[in-house]
């Protein structure tokens, strides 16, 4: 555990999970997790803010003797998902008088998947306050950041805010202060593709009201705590916007290779035309860099080969989940081979449907791309210049 004064009465405890080599057994992770819980003492009350992942309960409720908390009168849960709920069950054995204050959603989930009793649960509406004595908490009900439950605490007299998953990342630390980089970047923006993507108009929302409120600190329940705000709130502007960038995503899957020299053909046809473009290999690729790949493209071009009369099960996996992080593309096209027949775009299109991406003519090839099938990339390449042309990317 890391207990750490962040500023007057108000301490950090939380725990660096460097061995989590994955996140919800989807998206690899670079630099592990933190869990932060927070807590604050008042004049008259002391609260916690969110609590513990399950597998670290014992290590966290024995911190509180080992740091001298003796007392704890709310715990504010921001959100209901387990890695920050599901020690409070082990909480309220401890601080028997403790109260659970949410929101009405949040409390639902509680009840269902903690078994938390409703007699112990405060429900609290939108910008709703709780006196701690000297500090006061306001509640700022976030629908939709990443799920319906979600709620910020902002602490007035600090002008600090605690933000749940919301502006996290999966990074650890020894100090518990950001110090931008390269690599925090990266934990963040990958954090944001796969739990906040899908939801970009509300984080679009809620990252313009934060800006407005102005914190001197933003504490979320993942990654470091922002000094300057300004950093994380920059960063998720930028990637909330509904423009994407100049950019061409080509994930692809071949099993001779027809497919691959299809996919680097256009790959420098675009280069050629000054469109940057990411070849993802979908068997060997990580997901985290596709996921991070997808909250800037504007162009995917899937490129896959065809197994039992359809497209490889990779790509159909890959479309999938593209279809649910509901990223900013615009346009799309596929590109593939097969050796003795079948439909090799139908299942891929249905996937990504919902999108609703400008479709631009695919290309089908049995065997080798021959002279005719290379001229029809470069029409490709051509139709994807104009239209990022349209777009104001070039
Ligand atoms: Fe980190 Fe949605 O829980």
């Amino acid at each position: 555990m890391i207990y750490k004064k962040i500023k007057e009465d108000i301490l950090y405890a939380g725990m660096n999970d460097k061995d989590r080599l994955i996140f919800d057994e989807l998206i690899p992770l670079d630099n592990g997790t933190s869990y932060n819980s927070y807590i604050i003492k008042g004049s008259e009350k002391t609260a916690v803010v969110d609590s513990m992942y399950p597998k670290f309960t014992s290590e966290y409720i024995n911190s509180f003797d080992e740091n001298k908390i003796t007392n704890i009168d709310y715990i504010i849960a921001n959100h209901g998902e387990q890695d920050h709920s599901g020690s409070i069950p082990a909480l309220l054995e401890k601080f028997p008088n403790a109260i659970v204050v949410t929101n009405q959603v949040c409390a639902n989930n509680l009840k269902e998947m903690l078994l938390i009793s409703e007699d112990k649960i405060k429900i609290i509406k939108n910008d709703d306050e709780l006196s701690l004595g000297n500090k006061t908490l306001k509640f700022i009900i976030s629908p939709g950041v990443h799920w319906p439950d979600t709620m910020f605490t902002y602490l007035k007299e600090d002008n600090i805010i605690f933000t749940g998953d919301f502006l996290g990342a999966h990074y650890i630390f020894d100090d518990v202060f950001a110090v931008p980089s390269k690599e925090l970047e990266k934990s963040a923006k990958k954090y944001f593709a796969e739990i906040m993507m899908p939801f970009s108009g509300v984080c679009r929302k809620y990252t313009a009201q934060i800006k407005t409120l102005n914190p001197e600190m933003v504490l979320p329940s993942h990654g470091p705590i922002h000094k300057d705000p300004s950093y994380i709130l920059n960063l998720y502007e930028d990637w909330t916007s509904e423009k994407g960038k100049n950019l061409v995503l080509l994930p692809y899957v071949s099993m001779y290779n027809s497919t691959g020299e299809m996919i680097d053909y256009l790959s420098q046809k675009l280069e050629q035309k000054g469109i940057p473009s990411i070849k993802y290999d979908m068997v060997d690729g990580n997901l985290g860099d596709l996921a991070i790949a997808l909250v800037d493209g504007t162009t995917i071009v899937m490129g896959t080969s065809m197994v039992l009369a359809g497209a490889h099960p990779v790509s159909v996996n890959i479309a999938y989940l593209a279809s649910i992080l509901r990223p900013k593309a615009k346009v799309a096209s596929f590109i593939g081979s097969y050796g003795w027949g079948g439909n090799l775009f139908g299942k891929l299109s249905e996937l990504l449907a919902p999108l609703k991406l400008d479709i631009i003519e695919p290309i089908l090839v049995k065997g080798k791309a021959k002279k005719e099938d290379y001229l029809k990339i470069d029409k490709m390449a051509e139709e994807i210049y104009n239209k990022h042309k349209d777009l104001g990317l070039i």
